[in-house]
């Protein structure tokens, strides 16, 4: 016995957030065990509290734990937690927002300028010698002034948009309803909004609400001229339909941070030149990881202290 609480640690978090937790609590390694069923079973009893860093909590799990009260999921999107089911058994959930709203908003940004102005290409370019061989690169598509169409505006979309209004751009936004507190426009219909904009960023939050909402009319209305941006989840996207029209030139580019299947991404991307691909990484920065284990950390410490959930999502 050592006294510190108990709490299942469902994946692995970053070498410096589990020295801290281990130090306020005795952890359990559920993803170190091989027998994982055989390895719930024997914590039922003492398991209160548990955390994840993406890895599935599901209903199953959930129910295999009676005495359950609070994932602390360490992502600002819980996707991966079944929130109705845990909403059932009585079971609170925590997420990790607002400490990395601006990191995700620099590499939204980040992906558009790489992709509008093809970064990738230019620098394979210069490696490769051709500069000096075949002459300057084609010209690229211009950012500041041109229209950004951001779809969800949250947080992160918000933080997103601050940065346009910097780059002059006009921004227009679909969400669950219209936003009081912001200046741009709200356009209700995802396919005038990609027929609209230059630029089409997904900020949406995963899970199924949003499942495949950018559907095949939406990208082909962002058109041959225009670029796609996703820094949300791959499921908000119809996948096949964006590799189809990223191929036949429908749509213009992409840049993307996520994937339907991560990190086993379509290897069809890999043939495209008109697409950026980055490892699902926009909130991976150390100060930010720090902050996200931080507040883990500290939705746990008030759970065990009675004290209310810093950032309860139900
Ligand atoms: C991941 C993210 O959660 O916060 C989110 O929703 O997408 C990321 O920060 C992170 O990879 C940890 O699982």
């Amino acid at each position: 016995m050592t006294g510190k609480p108990d709490v299942l640690q469902i994946s692995k978090f970053p070498p410096w957030d589990e020295e801290v937790l281990a130090s306020h609590f005795t952890l359990h390694r559920l993803w170190e065990a091989d027998d994982k069923d055989g390895f719930i079973e024997q914590r039922a009893d003492v398991v209160r509290a548990a955390c994840t860093a993406g890895a599935p909590v599901d209903r199953a799990l959930m129910e295999a734990l009676p005495n359950l009260k609070i994932v602390a999921n360490y992502g600002v999107g819980y996707d991966n937690v079944d929130v109705e089911s845990a909403k059932q058994l009585g079971i609170a959930v925590t997420n990790t927002p607002d400490v990395l709203s601006d990191e995700v908003a620099d590499l939204a940004i980040g992906l558009m300028i790489g992709a509008a102005r093809d970064l990738l290409g230019g620098d394979a370019y210069v490696r490769a010698g051709d500069w000096a061989t075949k002459g300057n690169y084609p010209f690229q598509k211009p950012i500041h002034g041109k229209r950004l169409g951001i779809m969800g505006l949250g947080r992160i979309g918000k933080a997103i948009a601050a940065r346009a209004e910097a780059f002059n751009m006009e921004i227009a936004y679909t969400n669950r309803s219209k936003r009081d507190d912001v200046p741009y426009r709200f356009e209700p219909d995802k396919v005038k909004l990609g027929a609209w904009c230059d630029y089409f960023m997904i900020a949406l939050t995963g899970g199924p609400g949003t499942r495949r909402l950018v559907s095949a009319d939406v990208i082909e209305a962002i058109g041959p001229e225009g670029v796609l941006v996703n820094i949300s989840r791959g499921s908000t996207v119809d996948e096949e339909a964006l590799i189809q029209a990223l191929q036949s030139g429908k749509l213009g580019r992409a840049g993307l941070d996520v994937f339907e299947n991560e990190p086993k991404v379509d290897p069809r991307f890999f043939t495209l030149g008109n697409v950026l691909l980055s490892p699902h990484q926009a909130s991976a920065t150390q100060q930010t990881r720090e902050a996200m284990g931080k507040l883990v950390l500290d939705n746990l410490l008030a759970f065990h202290a009675g004290k209310p959930l810093l950032t309860p999502v139900t």
